[in-house]
């Protein structure tokens, strides 16, 4: 990608990651994703925001081959996909620092090896003059590490935010194009890297809804030119109310659970709740998180294996309890051959989530229809919840 102008003297860089399909070696990404860069040159100072992932560092140092002079590197977020090519900058630019929040300064030196003397730490609010442009840097912590930070263009009122607001999406399109596409992604981006800090994010909005912002630039997918449309996404996201949405991941594996996901579906739907359900072993777990973001009740359908869960279902288990989401009812429905903890065990291992347990449905070999009884129970129970909650 060439250098792309998104106002005089604000330019768009870094790489776009066509074919990466995985992140942190958990987060899939099916649509690749972007490191985005900006170089804003002022009248006296010329100043980088973030870098790119190392693996891509070539691709910036050839677009920074016309640009003289950088006399500072903003490093808004140490996480390497953004921080990792600071290094080969430095290098080409002796003389530049590198700006960061205070718990980003150690952050810096601890993963990225560059001299203390190197880095200057910013305070929440303090501004930089490039001359005739100023940054106004603004912490925002834990959007996506404790160390974030965001960088308020005061001039051209254009919040860069780094991983808020981010889309995991490679696309050649500078602004949103179309924003179904990346509102998914988008809320893939927060389901899996933002939704465990709901409430510090809370903070954090209602920071930054005290400036005025034309456009929101962050560091991966495309560019906001209309902000209002991930502002008003991310209140949604944030907010405490789940919708009557149950989400029912599971595994089966000889029919019994597949049989009783199949008939508590169908009773759910048929009493007007919406249910996504989720095969463990062929979902996008990625799929999952998004809907996690909104469910009030989560439902696990597991069979057993050596008294426990199946593998693939604590995975799931765990990974809910770590993404903490806004769920308020949670439940169980078992299957096993000769004797089973699975209820107990799955119970065991949500600490993290404020959840209600409703009664667990366990069936000893292939459902009957004592199980479909219990079945239509459990489904009589959520949406008499999901209907009392939003009462
Ligand atoms: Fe895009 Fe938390 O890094």
């Amino acid at each position: 990608m060439m250098p792309r102008k998104i106002k005089e003297n604000i330019l768009l860089m870094g790489a776009i990651d066509w074919n990466r399909r995985l992140f942190d070696s958990l987060i899939p990404l099916p649509d690749g994703t972007s490191y985005n860069v900006y170089l804003i040159q002022g009248s006296e100072k010329t100043v980088l925001l973030d870098t790119v992932d190392p693996a891509m560092a070539d691709v910036l140092l050839s677009q920074l081959k016309k640009v003289e002079k950088v006399d500072f590197v903003v490093s808004h977020h140490t996480e390497q996909d953004h921080s990792g090519a600071i290094p080969h900058v430095l290098e080409k630019y002796p003389d530049a620092k590198v700006i960061t929040s205070s718990k980003g300064k150690g952050m810096i030196i601890d993963h990225l090896c560059v001299p203390e003397e190197k880095i200057v730490s910013v305070e929440d609010g303090e501004e930089l003059s490039l001359g005739d442009k100023t940054l106004k840097f603004i912490y925002t912590p834990w959007v996506h590490w404790p160390e974030t930070m965001v960088t308020y263009l005061k001039e051209d009122n254009i919040l860069f935010s780094c991983d808020f607001f981010g889309s995991h999406i490679a696309t050649t399109d500078m602004y949103v194009t179309d924003e179904g596409l990346v509102y998914e992604a988008a809320k893939r981006y927060f389901a899996e890297i933002m939704m465990p800090f709901r409430n510090i994010i809370k903070k954090n909005m209602q920071k930054i809804s005290e400036y005025e912002i034309n456009m929101i630039a962050p560091s991966h997918g495309p560019i906001y030119d209309k902000p209002d449309f991930i502002i008003n996404a991310y209140v949604d996201w944030i907010s405490d109310t789940p919708k009557n949405i149950v989400v029912l991941p599971y595994i089966s594996m000889h029919g019994s659970t597949e049989k009783m996901v199949r008939y508590l579906v169908a009773a759910l739907s048929k009493r007007g709740v919406k249910v996504h359900q989720f095969d463990l072993a062929v979902t996008d777990i990625g799929k999952l998180a998004i809907t996690l973001v909104d469910a009030a009740t989560i439902v696990i359908g597991t069979p057993t294996v050596h008294v426990g869960p199946h593998p693939n279902v604590a995975y799931a288990v765990k990974l809910a309890n770590v993404l903490k989401p806004k769920a308020k009812f949670a439940s169980v429905i078992a299957s096993y051959g000769w004797g089973s903890k699975a209820i107990e065990q799955i119970a065991d291992m949500i600490p993290n989530l404020k959840v209600e347990i409703l009664e667990p449905v366990l069936v000893k070999g292939y459902p009957r229809e004592n199980d479909f009884k219990a079945l239509e129970k459990l489904a009589d129970t959520i949406a008499e919840k999901h209907k009392e909650m939003n009462e």
